[in-house]
């Protein structure tokens, strides 16, 4: 195909928008689907993704639209997923476009992640169109979204588009303004070959399977290409594209968007933000790629049966070949025995995998409780990175814990900015500015520590201000604190399981709440049983488990006999869930409880 006509873009919205339904209409419009595949959100493929309604892995798809001039177009829409946990995977996706789509909801207004996604756009150098989504609405407002979107980004909004994804209002003038607003791909069909490789999984067939945006030159079935930075040549086995459904093709010219198949083993081989050559000619400069991204959030992920420790190791690289964003390595625990310390971009990440691994490979595990990744400075001066509270190094050897600081931004209408600074001030936010975007609407920044935004932050922010916030946020550094390791012990053996590093301040409140909550969960034994937290060697909070004063059996005897054995079968179900720690029995259900609450 001509270049001069194909159109590449994204959509990109704040949350719950209404982009995926936007995609489906276009995909309606273009005549993509039959109607009997017109099922709801048709890119968002997993089962995950279509309960949850968020969009996780960038699905691409290749569109042939016949404009109002007669002349058809081809359009590659390249999904983005919406959460700030996987800004990276929008990063590179806008990479790979000329334009963009930007989808205001009318009823809600700009909000941050609208913004943040405009600047990951402008930043792209990509041409933003903007569109007023859900006009339908009653409580819609497009004059007052018109202007939120003039004052707070700039944007022309002469004659801006206003649709309904929902009624199918809207969407040809949508797609007429791609094809005359979207510069068409720039890109030399003659010189070397360079694909960017913006996004790539594994298939059980295939192999890794990437997904390329050609820039220069043309890749062919049967190729010899390079992946530039590991050096490896592959030959092409395969090649195609999603039109909705993947079908196959023989070549890919400049500005065309594909995937391709060469025998590549793991997915790990390809890198994201490589670029694939020929390998015979190769280009000399490759693309410029992405920045590289790091976990953020870690956490130990047992089996709570230990027969399944293989069954889980199984299943994370299986997991892992398709998404090279989270890492885990082996980690043993006193209180949950054999697991695997795992690192996510962020929670929502967390909980996606947590999901599927017992959705989707039935397993049973305990996650313990989720912490940031502290730069240690030990006192002979050397760094440390630590992502298990329990590894801390002894208190003496360190000068100092430094902990990821995020930049977090907030709209928020006025009303509501008092509730919302408290908020951040409880969190041991440091203001950075307070701006009005118009007269009822604030955008307030904050610098916050990440364990402070990690735990129940949004939510507390949804609900101070009755829903109506929303925020983003950017890791901008690492900042030291009065950060304390806490620990709880049981009869003076720590549980390892439930260490965390907390702001000295907080230690005191938290060890108490772990500590009473403890008391009611551990079972009573013989003899009395201490609770206690602990700073180091100082016990701030202590709580006891009185011993037990008769035998609870007794009242079994002489009772029905299929009731007692009952009853000791039982017993010997939960024997096998039992954890010993120090002299005293622990049934893991008490940490899953504890691991829980919070
Ligand atoms: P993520 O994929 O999670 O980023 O969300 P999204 O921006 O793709 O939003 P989605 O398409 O899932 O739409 C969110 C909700 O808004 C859904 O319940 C849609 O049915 C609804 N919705 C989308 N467009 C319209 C519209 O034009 N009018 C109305 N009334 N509802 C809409």
């Amino acid at each position: 195909v001509d270049p001069a006509l194909i159109r590449n873009f994204s959509i990109i919205a704040h949350i719950d928008h209404g982009k995926s339904t936007l995609a489906d209409r276009i995909l309606d419009v273009t005549g993509a689907l039959t109607a009997r595949e017109q099922v709801a959100q048709f890119l968002d493929k997993m089962e995950i993704e279509r309960e949850r309604g968020i969009t996780v892995k960038a699905q691409t798809v290749r569109l042939d639209y016949k404009a109002l001039n007669g002349v058809t177009y081809r359009l590659h829409l390249i999904d983005t997923p919406g959460h700030v946990d996987f800004h990276y995977e929008v990063s590179r996706s806008l990479q790979a476009c000329e334009g963009a789509l930007l989808v205001v909801d009318a009823s809600q207004g700009v909000e941050a992640q609208t913004l943040a996604n405009v600047y990951l756009a402008i930043e792209n150098n990509l041409e933003v169109i903007p569109v007023l989504n859900k006009i339908d609405l009653p409580s819609a407002d497009p004059d007052r979204t018109r202007r939120e979107i003039e004052d707070v980004i700039g944007l022309d909004c002469n004659g801006i588009v206003q649709a309904s994804a929902k009624t199918g209002l809207g969407i040809r003038d949508i797609l007429e303004e791609i094809v005359a607003r979207v510069p068409a791909p720039k890109g030399d069909a003659d010189a070397a070959p360079r694909a960017l490789i913006f996004d790539s999984w594994y298939d059980s067939y295939r192999g890794a399977v990437i997904m390329v945006r050609v820039v220069d030159g043309v890749l062919r079935k049967g190729q010899k290409v390079r992946l530039m930075a590991t050096g490896r040549d592959y030959e092409l086995v395969e090649m195609g594209v999603f039109a909705p459904h993947p079908t196959p093709i023989t070549s890919l010219g400049p500005g065309e968007v594909g995937f391709l198949v060469a025998n590549i083993k793991s997915v790990v081989d390809t890198k994201i933000g490589d670029t694939v050559t020929d390998a015979v000619h190769p280009a000399t400069v490759p693309l410029p790629g992405f920045k590289d991204v790091k976990p953020m959030v870690f956490a130990g992920v047992f089996p709570t049966d230990s027969g399944q420790y293989e069954d889980l190791r199984d299943a994370l690289s299986k997991l892992n070949m398709n998404d090279a964003s989270f890492v885990f390595e082996p980690d043993t625990s006193e209180a949950l025995g054999f697991g695997f310390r795992c690192g996510f971009l962020g929670l929502l990440h967390m909980e996606i995998i947590q999901e599927r691994l017992e959705r989707e490979y039935n397993l049973d595990l305990i996650t313990t409780a989720p912490s940031v990744a502290f730069h240690v400075y030990m006192t002979d001066g050397s760094m440390r990175r630590i992502e298990n509270p329990a590894k801390m190094p002894p208190t003496q050897s360190m000068d100092r814990i430094e902990e990821p600081i995020y930049r977090v931004m907030i709209h928020v209408p006025s009303g509501y900015v008092g509730a919302v600074l408290a908020l951040c001030q409880e969190r041991r936010g440091e203001q950075k500015s307070l701006q009005y975007a118009s007269a009822d609407r604030v955008i307030i920044t904050y610098d916050l520590p990440l364990g402070e935004v990690l735990f129940d932050f949004h939510d507390k922010l949804k609900s101070v201000s009755r829903g109506y916030a929303s925020m983003d946020y950017e890791l901008v550094g690492y900042r030291a604190d009065d950060l304390v390791k806490l620990d709880m012990l049981v009869n003076g053996e720590p549980l390892d399981a439930l260490s965390v590093i907390v702001h000295r301040e907080k230690a005191y409140t938290r060890g108490r709440d772990l500590a009473v909550k403890l008391k009611d969960i551990v079972p009573r034994q013989q003899y009395e049983v201490a609770i206690q937290a602990a700073l180091g060697t100082k016990v701030i909070a202590r709580t006891t488990v009185r011993a037990l004063r008769k035998d609870v059996t007794a009242k079994c005897y002489g009772g029905d006999i299929s009731r007692k054995r009952k009853l000791l079968e039982k017993q010997k179900e939960g024997k096998k869930r039992m954890k010993m720690v120090g002299s005293v029995e622990i049934p893991q259900e008490a940490f899953l409880a504890i691991l829980k609450l919070d």
